[in-house]
């Protein structure tokens, strides 16, 4: 791709986010008890990347029709996204969001939970705005989507305990708690476009391995990022003793005194925050954030190469750009 097709490409996914976002901000505005509509207007605020509702109206031109076609349905799937964070902060003992407090530490928990619940409820109100003569269809692609989320962070919990999780293992849970919602975001725009069995089966495809990427991207970013352009607290996953796929390389490649320190990690539950940097140290000796790399340039060119079936090249290329330009990625 050209310089100028890049530069080209990032300005229509930036002015998408930007018509995006300023219906984001209008959902919750002047709606009472504000109780409730003020912490879900704190949580779906703030800066997030907003990656899958543009997932859903790329999607939906992609396959003949137009973004203007799947905007509720863009704003559902943030919707849904915002509700999975704000209860997955709770489970993570995530206090930092966004460069801000997370819903319970800003509020409390309780407030948190059920400002999650009615997330969740307005993508459903908004995703059946979209929905024409084939809303079973979709409102299926969007719940099978969800019951994989919440399937997917409890692996994600139960892998915390377990000592014996494999890379396979690893990747099913990523699957369920990230990919396969960027699956069904892809899916759905493919559905409400109309789209004949192959196209959709593309773009889903396209949306379940750059997904896969995303996370293996998430977990990297979650040791090396910049702190203040990442938003959330760096180490968390080592904190918590989370199986990421850095740690499992880890775990697989490392031997004596590492070996040890690596273990301790799953025995006590997780470590301290002075602790970081020495396991950052024991990472960057095995090699393991190269390895993560490896795997996530392997999961991007798997889904550009499902692209051949989209007839627009331009759809195409902005499917292309936005795969590389996710790899990039520094938040
Ligand atoms: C965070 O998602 C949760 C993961 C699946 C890694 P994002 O990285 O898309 O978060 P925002 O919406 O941009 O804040
Ligand atoms: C993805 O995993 C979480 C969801 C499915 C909501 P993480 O727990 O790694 O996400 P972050 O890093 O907190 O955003
Ligand atoms: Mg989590
Ligand atoms: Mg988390
Ligand atoms: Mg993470």
């Amino acid at each position: 791709m050209q310089i100028n097709d890049s530069a080209k490409y990032e300005k229509i996914f930036k002015k998408q986010i930007q018509i995006t976002e300023e219906k984001i901000q209008s959902v919750f505005t002047g709606i009472k008890p504000s109780s409730l509509y003020e912490p879900c207007a704190y949580i779906i605020n703030g800066g997030g990347k907003r990656l899958r509702p543009f997932l859903v109206i790329i999607s939906a031109k992609a396959a003949g029709s137009s973004f203007n076609k799947a905007r509720n349905a863009a704003l559902a799937v943030e919707l849904l996204h915002n509700f999975t964070l704000a209860h997955d902060d709770i489970m993570d003992n995530a206090d930092k969001r966004r460069g801000r407090p997370t819903a319970h530490i800003k509020y409390d928990e309780n407030t948190a939970i059920l400002a999650g619940d009615n997330l969740l409820a307005y993508a459903y109100k908004y995703l059946l705005n979209d929905c024409k003569d084939n809303d079973k269809q979709v409102i299926s692609e969007i719940t099978r989507g969800l019951i994989e989320v919440c399937e997917g962070q409890a692996l994600d919990k139960e892998f915390e305990t377990r000592k014996d999780v494999s890379i396979e293992e690893y990747k099913v849970m990523i699957y369920k708690k990230t990919a396969a919602l960027a699956e069904s975001c892809c899916a759905i725009g493919a559905l409400i476009a109309g789209a004949d069995v192959k196209v959709k089966k593309a773009l889903s495809s396209f949306g379940k391995n750059i997904g896969m990427a995303f996370q293996i991207q998430d977990d990297l970013l979650d040791i090396s990022a910049d702190e203040a352009e990442f938003g959330k607290m760096l180490g968390g996953d080592l904190m918590e003793g989370k199986k990421t796929y850095l740690f499992l390389k880890a775990l697989e490649k490392a031997e004596g005194s590492d070996r040890v320190d690596l273990l301790k990690v799953i025995e006590n539950k997780g470590i301290k925050k002075s602790e970081i940097k020495k396991y950052k140290k024991i990472y960057e000796k095995l090699g393991v954030f190269e390895d993560a790399q490896k795997e996530i340039l392997e999961y991007t060119k798997k889904a550009i190469s499902g692209l051949k079936v989209i007839s627009s090249i331009e759809d195409k290329n902005q499917l292309i750009w936005l795969a590389n330009y996710l790899i990039k990625r520094s938040k």
